[in-house]
């Protein structure tokens, strides 16, 4: 078994490539990454080394690249994407490139060889926000962001290329997850490496949004678990049904690094933002995968990780990012790097 794994070199991707080196260790994994700001080839270091492990720079648009890397692969998992909600909303122009047009790109190269397993790796945001209720896998997409409109552009490719040349493809959609090796610009990390930094953390709105927060490593075991037994041209939902509002997460990520609610600073919200995601997961379920639990003990887990790994994130905030915070942070209503909130 030889796969490409796309976008191996961020968080998700990464996490999955090394769930597979250990727990699959006669395949053969190709990371394709073209190293975005979002992309660190300090996430798969430990991996160069294994045998069966190789590492290839390089953008899914690239038609003639995927072209070459793609046929002599059993599955591609593509995870590659622009993924960050706020940037999609600063401009969406590589949001619509990779995770649409690099989407089709490399569907059309499987198209030529429809042995190739193709899973999709996508979202809840799909869905859009829903006030009540759950989604399940054919409930309808209505994406609130630029980010979310494009994944879901990716998925409808990858469904139509199955209908019309009967192409083996999966798609996996998966709850906000967590976890070491997620760059910090994400809510958790981002909070994280600002409190172990001494500074506030920006909450928007009025806290209250909610999110359903899994463990990377549950995502990796569920994608896995699709790639391995699940149906051609069908949707798994992967939740872990911690269905939480943004200012209990962030007690919680304050509580796992011994700071207080003075560290909070309520800040003009982020536009069109979705109240809530929520998903329903027994189809997965149904192929033998649930989430192994503990939230607190995964959170502690990962507050622990990044305390210790100050040499992987340090260097990821200094530089671009410091002009991306400024730009992301520093002029909205609410946002103060000295005064304590007042409730
Ligand atoms: P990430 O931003 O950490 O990593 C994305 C990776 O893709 C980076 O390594 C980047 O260099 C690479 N990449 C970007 N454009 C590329 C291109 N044109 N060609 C090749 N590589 C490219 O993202 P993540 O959080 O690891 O997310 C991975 C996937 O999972 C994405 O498809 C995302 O939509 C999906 N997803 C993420 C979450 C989450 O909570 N993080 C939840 C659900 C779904
Ligand atoms: P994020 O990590 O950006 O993931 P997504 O938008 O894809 O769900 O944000 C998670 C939640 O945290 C979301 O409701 C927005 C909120 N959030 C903040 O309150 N402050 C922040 O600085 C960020 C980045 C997010």
């Amino acid at each position: 078994m030889r796969i490409l794994v796309t976008g191996g070199a961020g968080f998700i991707g990464s996490n999955f490539a090394r769930l597979v080196t250990k727990e699959r260790p006669e395949w053969e994994t190709i990371v394709l990454d073209k190293l975005t700001y979002a992309g660190n080839p300090a996430n798969v270091r430990d991996l160069r080394a294994m045998q069966g492990f190789s590492f290839v720079q390089g953008d899914i648009c690239d038609k003639a690249l995927v072209g070459d890397l793609i046929p002599g692969c059993d599955a591609v998992v593509n995870f590659a994407a622009e993924t960050h909600v706020d940037r999609s909303l600063a401009g969406a122009d590589d949001f619509v490139r990779t995770d649409i047009l690099g989407t089709n790109t490399m569907l059309e190269v499987v198209r030529h060889h429809p042995r190739i397993r193709y899973l999709q790796v996508s979202t809840d945001e799909v869905y859009g926000s829903l006030p009540t209720g759950s989604a399940v896998e054919d409930s309808p997409l209505n994406p609130g962001n630029p980010y979310s409109a494009s994944k879901a552009g990716g998925d409808l490719l990858a469904l139509s290329y199955h209908r019309s040349f009967g192409l083996d493809v999966v798609i996996t959609r998966s709850s906000n997850n967590f976890g070491p090796y997620q760059y910090p610009e994400k809510v958790m990390p981002l909070f994280l490496t600002n409190v172990l930094e001494g500074k506030p953390v920006p909450l928007y709105g009025d806290g209250m949004n909610v999110r359903d927060w899994l463990f990377v490593e549950d995502n990796c075991r569920g994608v896995l678990t699709v790639l391995e037994k699940g149906v051609s041209g069908e949707v798994y939902n992967i939740g872990a049904g911690n269905e939480l509002p943004n200012i209990e997460v962030t007690m919680m990520i304050l509580d796992a690094v011994g700071a207080s609610s003075d560290m909070i600073r309520y800040v003009e919200d982020r536009p069109g933002h979705d109240r809530r995601y929520s998903l329903k997961c027994d189809k997965i379920a149904r192929l033998g995968w649930a989430p192994s639990g503990d939230f607190p003990g995964q959170l502690s887990r990962t507050a622990a990780w990044y305390r210790d790994n100050r040499a992987w994130w340090e260097p990821l905030k200094s530089g671009e990012f410091k002009d991306y915070y400024r730009r992301m942070y520093e002029g909205r209503r609410g946002y103060s790097e000295t005064s304590p909130v007042s409730g």
